[in-house]
């Protein structure tokens, strides 16, 4: 049986992630902060597909999030064949209006985190010549994202990450994938301040269960970067349509229109 541990796997994609696997009857191990949930998702994947679910409470925007997570996966004598870089979280606002401790947070998980689990969980890929990761991206790991400013630049991060450790990897059995999805419907925009944004409207963001099956495609084919849905892919080639500059007033607007 393989396992994949997904982070943040208590909503949204992630747990969308975590029933896909669930039904390819891998081992599940999810991890977040919030243990009440994933109990309840762990029984239920159980009891729906039979398959073995563990769940770890860490806060991943410390910086011993990851060690703690690799320490507890090796002591229970788990070995990850897919590690699923989920976790993450949003802000909005100009950036010197935001809290500082709050941004500094959310690059700690959405960054350094995200890279630490990578490389953790990779060595071992690259030992057994065996192994899969999914990073989430987003639309906006392609282009700056005025009132998102330290999230687009920690997304950018993820896909350049993402993309160099793959042509590294290019003649082993170990891929390294990105998911760069676009709005999508989870609790994102509530936990981002988004709720009142245009951007969030229901009607316009992607179903997760979606998005979380396009990525599942795109890692099992070994694929380097995934964009969800036309409209998305669209987006993420306007810095090549556009001026540097236009792209920013672009983005600026399309965050700055409510409901
Ligand atoms: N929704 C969108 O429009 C959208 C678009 C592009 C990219 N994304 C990316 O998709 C990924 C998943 O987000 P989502 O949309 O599914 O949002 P979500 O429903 O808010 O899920 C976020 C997940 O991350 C976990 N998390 C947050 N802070 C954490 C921490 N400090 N330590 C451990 N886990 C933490 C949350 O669990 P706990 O709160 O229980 O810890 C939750 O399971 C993120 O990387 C996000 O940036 C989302």
């Amino acid at each position: 049986m393989k396992t994949v541990l997904i982070t943040g796997a208590s909503s949204g994609i992630g747990k969308e992630f975590a029933t896909i696997f669930a039904k390819e009857k891998y081992r599940i191990i999810l991890a977040s902060r919030n243990e009440q949930k994933m109990k309840k998702t762990a029984q239920h994947l159980k009891q729906t597909y039979q398959v073995e679910t563990h769940y770890v409470a860490v806060d991943l925007a410390k910086s011993n999030g990851p060690e703690l997570l690799y320490n507890h996966v090796k002591e229970n004598n788990l070995e990850v064949d897919v590690l699923v870089n989920n976790a993450g979280k949003g802000s909005f606002g100009p950036l010197h209006e935001l809290d500082i401790q709050t941004e500094l947070d959310m690059i700690q998980l959405n960054v350094h985190s995200l890279s630490h689990l990578m490389m953790l969980f990779l060595k071992d890929m690259v030992k057994r010549d065996s192994g899969r990761i999914l990073n989430i991206g987003s639309t906006t790991s392609f282009y700056p994202c005025p009132l998102s400013a330290n999230y687009s630049a920690s997304k950018a991060f993820v896909l350049y990450l993402t993309e160099a450790v793959a042509a590294e990897l290019q003649g082993t059995h170990v891929s390294v994938t990105a998911l760069c999805p676009g709005a999508t419907t989870t609790e994102f925009f509530q936990h981002a301040k988004m709720n009142n944004q245009r951007v969030s409207k229901k009607e316009d963001t992607m179903d997760p269960a979606k998005v979380a099956e396009i990525g599942f495609q795109a890692l099992m084919k070994g694929k380097t970067y995934v964009v969800p849905g036309y409209q998305n892919w669209m987006l993420a080639q306007s810095p090549r349509l556009f001026p540097r500059n236009t792209v920013t007033k672009i983005t600026r607007s399309v965050l700055e229109k409510t409901l």
